[in-house]
């Protein structure tokens, strides 16, 4: 049995820091653990212009703990109209790494988000030509389709055709929920890549409802069937190059959650590591989990990977009850859970 495993250092290819004291409060728990991530711009307003993208990253950057390396990876929030020249201005100063699709009302702070893919493809299309990623949180927002359907009727409507007319396109679907979707990422080119959260791994949608409503299990996408989380761990175990490491931890409030109406999003940063390696173990693909957290992210955004390593050892994490975030408190993923590794840095 394998009861220690050290990897290069890994990257979240997809979270939530949000801005002002909760991001104080935030941005230790993912350096601690990761030496990047892509920060997403879903703020309030939206990061949309390369001079407010450079000064979100400079508070993000005033966050990191001193004497701590981490690099926040910015991205830009596309809307209708948006303009392709400016997204290919960030994408040449190293200021927008990728640039991410909303659609309008889908999620937590996406108002501003497109209401008609037709409405970017100018913009798509120099994103393709200069090589820059497009992000995409793959739901149709139709309140007639059924919420648990939502992602698959998006690959159908929207997400098939983007990708037969813009193939040179580089796509990440992110934080993908059905079996639809990997097998749609699995039967396309090396273009089309995914992230995978630890709670879709962990947690499907009978976790919301456990002995009464429990608002600490509920993101969007809302996490689906069993047969769907199966499918989610065999494609993130499977060595596939096309899937990697993407927390979407998205922290809210306590009193946020449980709320009449709790908002969308599970905060995993603080043990993020330990939680993805439970799975990784569950499912006997510990000599695979290099390659999903550290490797197969940068290599698809075309970025070094990094120098250096961490370690994970098998002993026991007691996730507690609650965090405290610079004076807002969270209930962080696994609260009150034990988990089997511990994080050594
Ligand atoms: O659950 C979610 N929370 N999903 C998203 O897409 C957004 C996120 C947030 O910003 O809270
Ligand atoms: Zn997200």
């Amino acid at each position: 049995m394998t009861d220690s495993l050290t990897i290069r250092r890994p990257d979240d290819w997809h979270l939530h820091f949000r801005d002002d004291a909760v991001m104080k409060g935030v941005v230790p728990f993912t350096a601690r653990q990761f030496a990047r991530a892509i920060v997403m711009p879903n703020l309030s307003p939206p990061v949309t212009s390369v001079e407010g993208c450079v000064a979100y990253r400079d508070r993000i950057q005033a966050a990191v703990p001193a004497g701590v390396d981490f690099t926040p990876l910015m991205t830009a929030y596309l809307t209708d109209g948006v303009d392709g020249d400016e997204l290919a201005r960030g994408f040449a100063e190293g200021v927008f790494t990728a640039a991410k699709l909303y659609p309008a009302h889908a999620t937590t702070g996406s108002a501003h988000g497109v209401t008609d893919i037709a409405q970017i493809m100018p913009a798509l299309e120099k994103m393709a030509s200069v090589g820059m990623p497009l992000l995409i949180h793959g739901e149709v927002t139709d309140s007639h389709v059924d919420i648990f359907d939502r992602e698959a009727v998006f690959i159908e409507r929207t997400l098939s055709g983007l990708v037969r007319n813009l193939p040179e396109l580089k796509i990440v679907f992110e934080h993908i929920t059905t079996a639809d979707a990997a097998a749609f990422v699995d039967a396309s080119g090396p273009n089309v890549a995914a992230t995978i959260t630890p709670q879709h791994l962990h947690i499907n949608r009978n976790a919301m409802f456990a002995g009464g409503m429990r608002p600490h299990a509920y993101c969007l996408p809302v996490a689906k069937r069993e047969v769907h989380r199966l499918a989610l761990r065999k494609a993130a175990t499977s060595g596939s190059t096309k899937y990697f490491l993407g927390t979407d931890s998205a922290p809210h409030a306590q009193s946020a959650k449980e709320s009449a109406c709790g908002c969308a999003g599970i905060f995993n940063a603080p043990y993020a590591l330990e939680s993805y390696v439970t799975v990784f173990d569950e499912e006997g693909a510990l000599d695979r989990f290099e390659a999903f957290a550290s490797e197969n992210g940068p290599r698809f955004y075309g970025l070094p990977l990094n120098e250096g390593t961490i370690t994970l050892e098998r002993g026991e994490t007691r996730v507690p009850d609650t965090v405290d975030a610079n004076g807002t408190t969270i209930v962080p993923f696994h609260a009150g859970e034990t988990l089997g590794w511990v994080y050594r840095g």
